[in-house]
């Protein structure tokens, strides 16, 4: 491929992981195969995949093809893995790691063709009433490179409810606007849903076909 500027090269990572201890992961029904049976994939993974799809607006990748750092419990549920995911028209390539056995992460980093932003704490903040990221724009190598020009601008979002308080408000006004108001059951959450699924669903076969693209 040729660059012209046209298109846009653009690097997604996300990253959900946490070690609760072997008693999870031998019980708990995030690992059973008769109950969560994608289990960290289908669990941590779900966020993963739920922030690269914002990110890419909800469309869905070209291809999605698992990485080899599979390790599963003795039922054979997954308890870490990864995948690679590309967009064609975009150039884009996301990767995110998901795991049970590895220290608290929750990160979204974007790296864009003029920016950057990094989440540290996408899934539950640091804190409950505000959670901030960090932005970078136009930043350059200081003369003989001992610096940067710019350094990360802190995004401070505050809210005025814990964000479980906003899935019951958003929820709730869905529902009121179904019996109220007699709307049609909006479309944007159930595609969201769909898609998330659609993905965890080839990252796992690509995972059992030997690590094989999977063409969506
Ligand atoms: C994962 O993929 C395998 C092989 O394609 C399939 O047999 C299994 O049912 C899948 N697991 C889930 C939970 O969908
Ligand atoms: C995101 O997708 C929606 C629905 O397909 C579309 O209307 C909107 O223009 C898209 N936004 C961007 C920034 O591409
Ligand atoms: C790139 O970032 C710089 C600095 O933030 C900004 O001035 C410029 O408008 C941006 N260019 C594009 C194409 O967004
Ligand atoms: C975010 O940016 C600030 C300001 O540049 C910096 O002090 C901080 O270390 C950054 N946060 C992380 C987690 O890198």
């Amino acid at each position: 491929l040729i660059y012209t500027n046209a298109v846009f090269f653009g690097k997604i990572h996300s990253s959900s992981s946490y070690a609760p201890g072997q008693e999870f992961l031998e019980n708990n029904i995030r690992v059973k195969p008769d109950l969560d049976a994608l289990g960290a994939l289908g669990d941590a993974g779900w966020y993963c995949i739920g922030a690269i799809l914002w990110a890419m607006n909800q469309t869905l990748p070209t291809t999605v093809t698992a990485l080899p750092n599979v390790a599963r419990n003795s039922a054979g549920v997954i308890l870490t893995c990864s995948a690679s995911l590309y967009w064609e028209k975009e150039e884009t390539v996301a990767t995110f790691y998901c795991s049970f056995i590895a220290h608290e992460t929750m990160d979204l980093r974007v790296y864009g063709s003029n920016g950057t932003c990094y989440l540290y704490d996408f899934i539950i903040p640091f804190g409950e009433d505000s959670a901030s990221f960090n932005f970078t724009s136009g930043a350059k190598f200081v003369d003989l490179h001992i610096g940067w020009n710019v350094k990360p601008q802190v995004v401070e979002v505050t809210s005025q409810l814990p964000q479980e308080g906003y899935m019951i408000q958003e929820f709730a006004n869905l529902v009121k606007a179904i019996k109220v108001s007699r709307s049609k059951p909006e479309s944007k959450w159930p595609h969201t849903s769909r898609i998330t699924q659609l993905m965890l669903d080839a990252v796992n076969k690509s995972i059992d076909t030997g690590f094989q693209p999977v063409h969506m």
